[in-house]
């Protein structure tokens, strides 16, 4: 009888412990709210936080306002944060294959990155990483990037000794060098200052990135180039995700499936959105692309296939030149 009353009060002292401590996850993030992945990780809230009510938290901060892109991935590492989504730019240094991602004029829109990462070779790289302690839940769109600076850029020549933002990646740093640009890697969230400022010239950027940062307002011409994609992937620190209960990571996996699915049609469905808010706003002109400038700048930035060729390899190359349909 004594034994049983306190195995009820011990249980009793392990659940209020449970009700008293749900399981915090911060997901950090450095873009606005309204972006596809700003959607994802609110709907990522939405649905975690209904399957397991008062077990799950979940913590969103936008706007680098936990950690910026310079601190995210090292803090996912450490365990000071459980879940970001950087852009694929941004993984340069723990795999060299997902630089295909950047590589100029590879992916004609976005159904062709989309058919690429549901490929076999797409979906590998979700895991390739977890030796170093990441683990990839799946791939998140924003949109394909366009050209913008202070002046018009209708030929590769025009941006001859301008100075561009760049995200840290080595095949981004190339691409504007082989137009003869002077590329500098800065954080997201130095971008608006550094344009404002004349830091830089010029950047590129999805439209709902434009548009939410105001990138508009300090930039005077827009190029619809899109000449190159810029996605996430969505990621966890592994050693985390491992060590949490396995009926919460079936009901996290699905949530988080589903918040992706969810970013995924907003950014499908918002891009061209994003892009009329810009036109509307009138600060920056926007310019569209003739065929022949296209051809000339997929003709100045092609060299830059050819010397990560190595590094990304020549089959994976394939399989996304075969993703144009
Ligand atoms: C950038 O740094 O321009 C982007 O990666 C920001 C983002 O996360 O969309």
């Amino acid at each position: 009888m004594k034994f049983n009353i306190l195995l009820a009060a011990a249980l009793m002292a392990v659940g209020l412990q449970a009700q008293a401590n749900p399981i915090v996850i911060k997901y950090s993030h450095v873009v606005a709210d309204v972006t596809p992945k700003g959607q994802a990780a609110l709907k990522f809230k939405e649905l975690a936080e209904k399957k397991f009510p008062g077990k799950v938290e979940v913590q969103v901060f936008p706007n680098s306002q936990l950690f910026g892109d310079g601190k995210e991935m090292e803090a996912l590492v450490l365990g000071d944060v459980h879940v970001i989504a950087p852009s694929l730019a941004k993984f340069g240094k723990y795999t060299k294959q997902i630089q295909i991602f950047d590589l100029p004029f590879l992916f004609d829109d976005i159904a062709a990155v989309d058919r690429f990462q549901a490929s076999p070779t797409g979906q590998k790289m979700l895991t390739s990483m977890t030796s170093k302690g990441i683990m990839g839940f799946g791939f998140l769109h924003n949109g394909m990037k366009q050209l913008s600076a202070q002046k018009p850029l209708g030929m590769p020549a025009d941006a001859k000794g301008m100075k561009f933002r760049i995200q840290p990646s080595d095949v981004l740093e190339a691409q504007f060098k082989a137009v003869g640009g002077n590329p500098q890697k800065l954080a997201f969230s130095e971008v608006y200052q550094a344009l404002q400022s004349g830091v830089v010239d010029g950047t590129e950027n999805p439209w709902s990135n434009i548009y939410s940062k105001k990138f508009h307002e300090v930039q005077s011409y827009i190029m619809e180039s899109n000449h190159g994609v810029l996605d996430y992937m969505v990621i966890s620190n592994a050693k985390w995700w491992d060590g949490l209960p396995a009926d919460i990571r079936k009901g996290l996996r699905e949530a988080m499936t589903e918040s992706i699915k969810f970013g995924n049609k907003v950014a499908y469905e918002e891009d061209a959105a994003f892009r009329a808010k810009v036109i509307a706003d009138n600060k920056a002109k926007v310019l569209p692309m003739s065929k022949e400038q296209l051809t000339a700048w997929r003709e100045a930035m092609k060299p830059v296939w050819k010397k990560f060729e190595d590094e990304i390899g020549k089959d994976v190359i394939e399989v996304a030149i075969k993703s144009n349909k």
